[in-house]
């Protein structure tokens, strides 16, 4: 049976927050399977949209490929690569460019959102990210995806893209398709519930209901049995069950403990991998020997396609 491919990017952010843990670092590892094939990309060139300071981004796009391993990726199975390692981006980005439409790209959400963000940046780069993005997923010739909702859109253009290219210039690009995995509950802050996740524990926010339960109007609540179960495994009704009649400090005590005995391993883990930069380096570069090889197949028949080569 043919395998499907997979490609991850991500961008070497600083530290995850649990959001990013429940929502994406810990489903990576459940992508590798015997009908899948995955690549796992270190998006450094993305991150270069926004002001980076160069030696943390160096140091951050190791650290999320170690991340990555921590969390249970094989990368002898999986390559797990740096994206600007792969010659390849940068190439495709060009031909992609050409095939895009400022009109499309205008109507990038996430452009809108980061250009009133970094209102004194609004770099041409930030413009045509979801051009790099659609290559690095074509590239592949991926068939799915796996993103956050926020993500969508990107996938969506990369499509109108490959479809455009095909029909211009003959069959040349699988169409891939975003991959939402269902994840155990959306975690929010704890401090601020509406929002996304930050890291702080025992400060969590609840309310003045004093009762245990699973309701709407109560983020608070809701959330910190959220991590529960997406921690332990168990459902929101046998969390509830579990913490019936106790107080708000005892599940807030529960919850950290979960989350501790989830995270240490990969901590641990991650901390053995950091140590050992020269095999990390060895580790990645051969994920990116392997991407490129690939890469270079489409990069190959595009270069034909279009008439540069
Ligand atoms: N843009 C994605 C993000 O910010 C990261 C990314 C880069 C990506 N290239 C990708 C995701 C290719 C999926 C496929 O989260």
């Amino acid at each position: 049976m043919e395998k499907k491919i997979i490609l991850s990017g991500i961008q070497p952010s600083g530290i995850p927050t649990l959001g990013n843990y429940v929502g994406a670092l810990r489903n990576w590892k459940l992508l590798q399977s015997d009908d899948k094939f995955c690549y796992y990309c270190v998006a450094n060139m993305h991150a270069l949209t926004v002001r980076q300071d160069p030696k943390l981004l160096l140091e951050r796009s190791f650290g999320m490929a170690a991340l990555l391993i921590a969390c249970g990726v094989d990368p002898t199975i999986s390559p797990v690569f740096i994206q600007s390692d792969v010659h390849q981006h940068a190439e495709m980005n060009w031909v992609l460019a050409c095939n895009t439409y400022m009109g499309e790209l205008n109507r990038m959400t996430q452009f809108k959102d980061k250009s009133a963000k970094h209102a004194d940046n609004i770099n041409a780069g930030l413009y045509t990210y979801p051009v790099l993005m659609a290559g690095d997923i074509l590239l592949y010739q991926a068939d799915l995806v796996p993103v956050g909702n926020d993500q969508k859109q990107h996938v969506e253009i990369t499509r109108d893209i490959a479809v455009r290219f095909n029909n211009a210039y003959g069959e040349t690009f699988k169409l891939p398709e975003p991959y939402i995995p269902k994840v155990g509950g959306r975690v929010m802050s704890l401090t601020d519930p509406e929002k996304k996740m930050s890291k702080k524990f025992k400060r969590a926010v609840t309310d003045s209901e004093g009762r245990i339960a699973y309701e709407e109007g109560r983020p608070g609540m809701n959330n910190l049995l959220s991590i529960y179960s997406a921690m332990t495994g168990k459902t929101i009704e046998q969390t509830v069950a579990e913490f019936e009649g106790c107080g708000y400090g005892t599940l807030k005590t529960a919850v950290a403990d979960a989350v501790i005995a989830e995270i240490e391993p990969v901590q641990t883990e991650y901390r053995r991998i950091l140590a050992d930069k020269a095999e990390l380096e060895r580790t990645t570069k051969d994920g990116a020997c392997r991407a490129s090889e690939a890469a270079e197949k489409t990069l190959d028949l595009v270069y034909r396609r279009v008439g540069l080569r």
